[in-house]
């Protein structure tokens, strides 16, 4: 059986009493499964929060974070180097649709991946389309990354992906980027998550909204 991976991106959401409270009711209901991972990618101020209370209840979760500097340790004022996002978290998020509208192009995205690598740190590289796989000299990683297709239009509007075409995608990419687990994301939610998860190609997903609420989030993960 293949290993599924679901990954919550809570984005720029939930102060530290929510992160504890989530964590709460999570932990209480999840339980180890080999067949899934389960990774949790808060706000870069949750990770040290967010990390204690997993390991302190024994939930089966890991952590990611959301960006990674470009940059190495050094004089490079408010940037959150590969070294300290790896004392607490095993992936990062690199390339994001909502982080490319900011200005984040694919050489800065390159530079993330290769400081993420350099520390053992897991990327999860986003793609909305596929032509920007070809951007990416990291395909030669690609054990050692996952990949995330994003259809912009799908983002955050409740309007997903058909899974038969996300399925498409998703095989289009594997052919670019070789031997590399590649998830979808775009409004994925606990009713519809398992026409995605079911399909050949696709190996999780990447969940945005419907992550924020633990009770959504563990039918969600019931679902899959
Ligand atoms: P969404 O977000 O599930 O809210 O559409 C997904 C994402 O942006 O990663």
């Amino acid at each position: 059986m293949k290993r599924r991976f679901i990954i919550a991106n809570w984005k720029s959401n939930k102060t530290r009493k929510e992160v504890i409270d989530w964590v709460e009711l999570v932990g209480k209901n999840l339980h180890n499964d080999a067949s899934r991972e389960i990774i949790i990618c808060p706000s870069t101020i949750h990770l040290q929060c967010l990390k204690e209370e997993a390991v302190r209840k024994n939930i089966p979760i890991r952590i990611g974070a959301q960006d990674v500097s470009e940059f190495p340790e050094g004089t490079h004022t408010g940037e959150i180097n590969g070294k300290q996002v790896k004392e607490l978290a095993d992936y990062v998020i690199i390339g994001h649709s909502e982080r490319r509208k900011m200005g984040e192009d694919s050489n800065t995205i390159n530079h993330k991946t290769e400081e993420a690598l350099r520390y053992g740190i897991t990327p999860i590289i986003c793609v909305s389309e596929i032509e920007q796989i070809g951007d990416y000299p990291f395909r030669i990683e690609s054990s050692k990354i996952l990949i995330a297709y994003e259809p912009l239009f799908a983002i955050g509007s409740g309007n997903p992906d058909t899974p038969e075409n996300a399925n498409r995608v998703v095989q289009l990419i594997k052919k670019e980027a070789g031997d590399v687990s590649v998830l979808y994301g775009g409004s994925v939610t606990s009713i519809n998550v398992r026409s995605f998860t079911s399909q050949e190609h696709i190996d999780g997903v990447l969940v945005g909204g419907a992550s924020l609420d633990a009770k959504q989030f563990l039918l969600l993960i019931k679902n899959a």
